[in-house]
């Protein structure tokens, strides 16, 4: 039961979960807010299975609410500020649309793919944001999802930020670069790390 599973972690999530959370949040913010098309102050987000909703503190002008089964996680997203809400990704829904869903590190709790993505595209107005191992999933198969549900156009980032270690400034650098590599960024992520996505729809006829 992922509640029991993650409760516990709630007050430390964020800084036991990530080796250095400003720096990796820092760039999965500015990514949401720029792969694909670019979000604007005063746009609102949700972020399903958001953990503490730490990443609201790196959307500076975003909207945000943060949902997520756990009440432990709620409440200490809540204590620390953040506008929370308790729900299961697999039926939420917000009251009003919005411009723009995010799902990270949990796109596997939603029971049947293709119908959550159908769900996310029926309230996300601009583009729906996650991240992908595409060692875990094959990117044919979510490319084919994302289509039935709407979202025409797939904006690929490799992400090769680490989450278990603080490695400096440098090396991290050589990695951004190595992002951008094509082919040896794609032989990288057949190893390691994983892509920041997202999916909006292209005005294309479907
Ligand atoms: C691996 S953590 C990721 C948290 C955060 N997105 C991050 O990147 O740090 C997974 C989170 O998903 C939540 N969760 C698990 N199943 C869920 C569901 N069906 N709906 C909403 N949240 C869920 C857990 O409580 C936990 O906070």
């Amino acid at each position: 039961m992922t509640t029991e599973k993650y409760g516990p972690k709630a007050e430390r999530w964020s800084r036991d979960a990530y080796a250095d959370a400003a720096t990796y949040f820092g760039r999965r913010g500015g990514l949401i807010l720029s792969l694909g098309p670019s979000l604007q102050p005063g746009d609102a987000l949700v972020d399903l299975a958001c953990g503490d909703g730490a990443l609201a503190d790196y959307l500076p002008g975003i909207r945000y609410t943060g949902v997520d089964t756990s009440p432990e996680m709620v409440e200490v997203g809540r204590k620390r500020g953040r506008n929370m809400a308790l729900g299961d990704l697999n039926d939420y829904e917000p009251p009003e649309p919005v411009a723009a869903t995010t799902c990270f590190r949990a796109i596997y709790y939603a029971g049947d793919r293709a119908a959550f993505f159908r769900r996310v595209a029926g309230y996300t107005e601009r583009k729906f944001v996650f991240d992908l191992n595409p060692r875990q999933y094959r990117l044919t198969d979510v490319r084919a999802d994302l289509r039935d549900a709407g979202f025409d156009e797939l904006a690929l980032q490799p992400f090769f930020s680490p989450q278990h270690h603080s490695l400096p400034r440098p090396v991290l650098s050589a990695l951004r670069a190595l992002e951008q590599t094509g082919p040896i960024a794609r032989a990288m992520l057949a190893l390691r790390f994983s892509y920041l996505c997202a999916a909006f729809r292209g005005g294309k006829k479907m």
